[in-house]
């Protein structure tokens, strides 16, 4: 029809970590297919992801993830304009397994490959919960391996305003939740155990970055080991409620003070939120708080949204895909990629 523009159809996958996963996303914003496989329950009997059966369980997952995906969205490969697939971070093996899957599509149908950053991919989740949303935004990404506010200039060109030195957010509140014995995966048993405590029972200290908007965790962690620490040899059980209410607010407020320094430093204020830990309510809270005290639009994904997914890839690779990125099937995996 003349004067109607197609839609952009693109496949996504992702296999980063522990979740193999496959999405069909028209125009970047709407979900027609979004299926993931979770290995979760089968590393929790090892406290963690072990990465070479990770890779093992992603080469069996991967093509019935992308078929059903297909099946579901009810589209063949005929109706795809590319593939985007996630190339870093993450666990090499893991990563690879996508990617050997993408370029194994993009070779037999000549399809484009996009290769997509995982941590675009965390932030593009805004857009497929809110259709209206446009950058320029400042976006806080806090998974289980970073921790950055980036600035989102366009769909495809962001700046790193401040990260963390050390510990990411999610590591410190995952390995905490191990040493007070909630398991794995922490984060959400974390949040879990918090429900109702009194966050101001146990304090913590801040580090201070002086007038960076960096963050460190790891004296945070430290100082959380030592309270659990003294009070064993003390004789003494802490409250598990109140603690991780405690330190997961206070690990929130670190997160949103510095979020808020950057709405500041550069004007922004638009805020979103991305990644695993962004699911977190004690985050959540304090940032619905911030945002209602300073007049921040703010927005985060839902739940499902939050931690690993292929919609997001499919997302981001849109908007690589319209801004002219096309990989080669030399396109390897970079477990360290920076954003
Ligand atoms: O983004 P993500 O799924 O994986 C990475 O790319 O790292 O983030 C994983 C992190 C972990 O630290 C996990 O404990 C945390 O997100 N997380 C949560 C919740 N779900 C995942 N933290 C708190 N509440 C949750 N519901």
């Amino acid at each position: 029809m003349v004067g109607m523009s197609k839609d952009t159809i693109i496949l996504g996958i992702e296999s980063s970590c522990d979740e193999t996963a496959c999405s069909v996303v028209k125009n970047g914003r709407i979900i027609m297919s979004d299926i993931i496989a979770s290995q979760a329950d089968f590393h929790e009997q090892y406290g963690g992801v072990v990465p070479e059966l990770a890779s093992r369980m992603h080469v069996d997952a991967v093509y019935p993830c992308i078929e059903t995906a297909l099946k579901e969205a009810g589209i063949s490969l005929k109706d795809v304009d590319a593939v985007a697939v996630t190339y870093g971070p993450g666990l090499v093996g893991a990563l690879l397994v996508g990617l050997s899957a993408a370029k194994g599509i993009c070779a037999a149908t000549g399809l484009p490959l996009v290769g997509v950053n995982h941590l675009h991919g965390h932030i593009c989740a805004n857009y497929l919960c809110f259709p209206e949303l446009e950058p320029e935004f400042l976006c806080l990404c806090v998974s289980g391996g970073n921790t950055q506010i980036v600035h989102v200039k366009s769909y495809t060109e962001l700046e790193i305003l401040g990260r963390t030195r050390d510990d990411a957010a999610g590591e410190a509140i995952d390995k905490i939740a191990r040493v007070i014995g909630l398991g794995y995966p922490g984060g959400p048993k974390m949040d879990k155990a918090g429900q109702g405590g009194d966050i101001s029972a146990y304090s913590f200290a801040t580090s201070h970055m002086g007038d960076t908007l960096d963050f460190s965790f790891s004296g945070i962690k430290t100082n959380a080991l030592n309270i659990i620490n003294q009070s064993k040899q003390k004789g003494e059980e802490i409250d598990i409620k109140d603690f991780a209410a405690s330190y997961q607010h206070h690990i929130a407020k670190i997160l949103c003070d510095n979020t808020m320094k950057a709405v500041n430093a550069t004007g922004v204020r638009k805020v979103c939120l991305a990644g695993g830990v962004s699911a977190n309510s004690f985050l959540r809270r304090a940032f619905d708080e911030a945002s209602s005290a300073h007049d921040i639009e703010l927005y985060y994904p839902k739940l499902r949204l939050c931690t690993d997914n292929a919609a997001m890839i499919a997302s981001a690779g849109y908007f690589e895909y319209i801004n002219g990125r096309r990989d080669d099937l030399s396109l390897n995996a970079v477990p360290s990629l920076k954003l």
